[in-house]
């Protein structure tokens, strides 16, 4: 595995922890951390073993408090676009693998931050953490996929008031709003998530990445279309290995021993 600047990568059985690693920044956001992140993303994307991601931040304070306010104030309109696109690719990196990708959100998710969170699956939280869009604090919107990831989440009046206001809600309110999906305390947060990582990683792998691919992309679609994709999905695992394996192993009650084939 490649050493990072920005990061810690550490493989827990068959989840991979990142840690983004600039406590002293809060852990925000620049293009040398996007792109190491978007590295380690591909990285695990062609590896057989890992079959979970975990993303959490470094230090007490927080996940990641925003994009890096420093190098971006100095930006004209075309690094602002290049800089936007990276986050972008690296959101859409974290939809497209075949793996679950869970936020262990444990403290400030700010900007940049709460939209790394939003482009992981599903996010756990600690009871410190807060989550906010509060870009227009600094005269600009969220531009990681924050308005339309967090629309898609927690409704459209949500989204607006999050996005209008910059104000910050803590965990309580973000898993009442259901921008999280589960709130813990901040020493069981990383096992929690790790916890459910591995559970995930003891299913039919080709069947987590068909859920995956058929829940973001229908998300996009109509209900129609997005029904045919599950229905043309599910049919195609009937072609696997796994799905011989994981329904004998029902029928002859005995745990499957899935492949990924
Ligand atoms: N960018 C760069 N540096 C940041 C940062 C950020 N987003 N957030 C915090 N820091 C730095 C601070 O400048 C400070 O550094 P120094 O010690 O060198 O001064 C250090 O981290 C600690 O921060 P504070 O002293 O401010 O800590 P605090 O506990 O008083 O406040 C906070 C914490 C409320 C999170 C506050 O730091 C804050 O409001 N941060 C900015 C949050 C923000 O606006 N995020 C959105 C950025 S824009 C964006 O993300 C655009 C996009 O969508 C792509």
């Amino acid at each position: 595995m490649s050493t990072y600047e920005t990061l810690l990568v550490e493989d827990r059985g068959p989840v991979r922890v990142i840690t983004i690693n600039r406590p002293k920044a809060l852990n925000a956001l620049n293009a040398q951390v996007v792109a190491e992140l978007t590295e380690v993303v591909e990285e695990t994307a062609i590896s057989d073993s890992v079959r979970g991601l975990v993303l959490t931040g470094g230090g007490e304070k927080a996940f990641v408090a925003g994009a890096d306010i420093k190098s971006m104030s100095d930006m004209n309109p075309g690094e602002a676009l290049a800089f936007a696109g990276q986050g972008h690719a690296l959101g859409e990196e974290l939809n497209a693998i075949g793996i679950p990708v869970i936020a262990a959100v444990n403290g400030f998710a700010l900007g940049g931050g709460c939209e790394l969170a939003l482009a992981c699956d599903f996010i756990y939280a600690s009871t410190t953490a807060r989550f906010g869009q509060p870009e227009v604090k600094l005269g600009v919107i969220p531009g990681f996929g924050g308005t339309q990831r967090m629309l898609r989440r927690v409704g459209m009046a949500r989204a607006l008031e999050l996005c209008m206001t910059g104000e910050m809600i803590d965990a309580a309110e973000a898993l009442r709003i259901g921008l999280v999906n589960k709130v813990v305390e901040n020493e069981q947060l990383l096992e929690t998530a790790v916890k459910t990582a591995t559970t995930i990683a003891s299913m039919g792998p080709l069947a987590i990445a068909k859920v995956k691919e058929v829940i973001h992309e229908g998300a996009n679609k109509s209900l129609d279309d997005a029904n045919l994709q599950e229905q043309t999905a599910f049919a195609s695992l009937f072609a696997s290995a796994d799905q011989k394996e994981g329904m004998a192993a029902f029928m002859a009650k005995r745990a499957a021993d899935f492949k990924g084939q």
